[in-house]
């Protein structure tokens, strides 16, 4: 059946992939960004920011399925420079963008009565256990941050439990695999064989994001997180089953199909 979807962050890397994909299912996508979004027509693509709650509220009417994919990524290095010099961009951008943001997001979806919601998280909230050799991490681990953007999205995926709880929404965490957003970034995981396993094609995502919207909501709890990348080349990082058990995602890919365009 043909969903209303809303994709938030429509005009970034992960974000064109799920429009793709959900346009080619016949769904009708509504984009919001801070920039138009490609491969929507203007009257379907909303230019905003996620802080306009005014524009956010209008966007998220009628809604079968949010997709809240905008915020700020993290393109930081690692391992960190020392302290003064590793202040991040927290306060001007994380705080902003992915805790802020994500509360009127969830918010304005909780006022309008979507009942899905698909939050971007990362496998970055578990980080340490793969520092510690716990693989694959399993869905129920406790958090370990890698950093404060990890932190955010410990925040978003907790502002999801809450929501779950407590106004009857479905809501699905991905913990996204790294889909690279620049030839610097294919660069790095071309030259790391850990970042390989955990790479995430535009096709799986987008696939992801159908199954992930057309999921019969009697097969989803209230609230799950799930690892998504594409078929690791040498070992399983993150446990794949509950995304397959729960949504009947399987990757196809793998490293490096997918990164022609760079
Ligand atoms: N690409 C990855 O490897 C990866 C891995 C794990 C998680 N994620 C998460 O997936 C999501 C999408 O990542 P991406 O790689 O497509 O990033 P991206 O930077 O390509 O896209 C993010 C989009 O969000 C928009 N945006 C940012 N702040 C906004 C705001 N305040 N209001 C409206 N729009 C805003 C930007 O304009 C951009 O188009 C993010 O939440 C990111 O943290 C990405």
């Amino acid at each position: 059946m043909t969903q209303r979807i809303l994709v938030t962050g429509s005009a970034g890397r992960l974000g064109r992939a799920a429009v793709a994909a959900l346009v080619a299912r016949g769904h009708f996508v509504v984009g919001l960004d801070l920039k138009p979004t490609p491969g929507l027509p203007e009257s379907q693509s909303v230019v905003s920011t996620l802080l306009d709650t005014h524009r956010l509220s209008t966007a998220m009417t009628g809604i079968d399925c949010l997709i809240h994919l905008a915020a700020t990524p993290d393109d930081a290095h690692f391992p960190r420079p020392a302290p003064p010099h590793d202040a991040d961009n927290f306060e001007s951008e994380l705080v902003p963008n992915n805790v802020v943001g994500a509360y009127q997001v969830l918010e304005a979806a909780r006022k309008a009565g979507v009942p899905r919601l698909v939050l971007a998280s990362t496998g970055q909230v578990v980080d340490g256990h793969l520092d510690d050799g716990n693989i694959p991490v399993v869905a129920s681990a406790a958090y370990k941050p890698r950093y404060l953007y990890a932190c955010s999205k410990v925040f978003l995926e907790a502002l999801g439990q809450v929501y779950a709880a407590n106004h009857g929404m479905k809501v699905l965490a991905v913990r996204l695999g790294w889909c690279p957003r620049d030839a610097g970034q294919v660069a790095e995981i071309r030259a790391s064989t850990d970042d390989q396993d955990v790479y995430l094609s535009p096709g799986d995502a987008g696939r992801f994001f159908v199954a992930a919207a057309e999921t019969p909501a009697a097969k989803l709890p209230p609230f799950a997180p799930v690892y998504v990348t594409s078929r690791p080349v040498r070992h399983l990082l993150y446990d794949l089953e509950p995304v397959k058990k729960l949504v009947g995602f399987e990757p196809q890919e793998q490293w490096p199909t997918g990164v022609e365009e760079f």
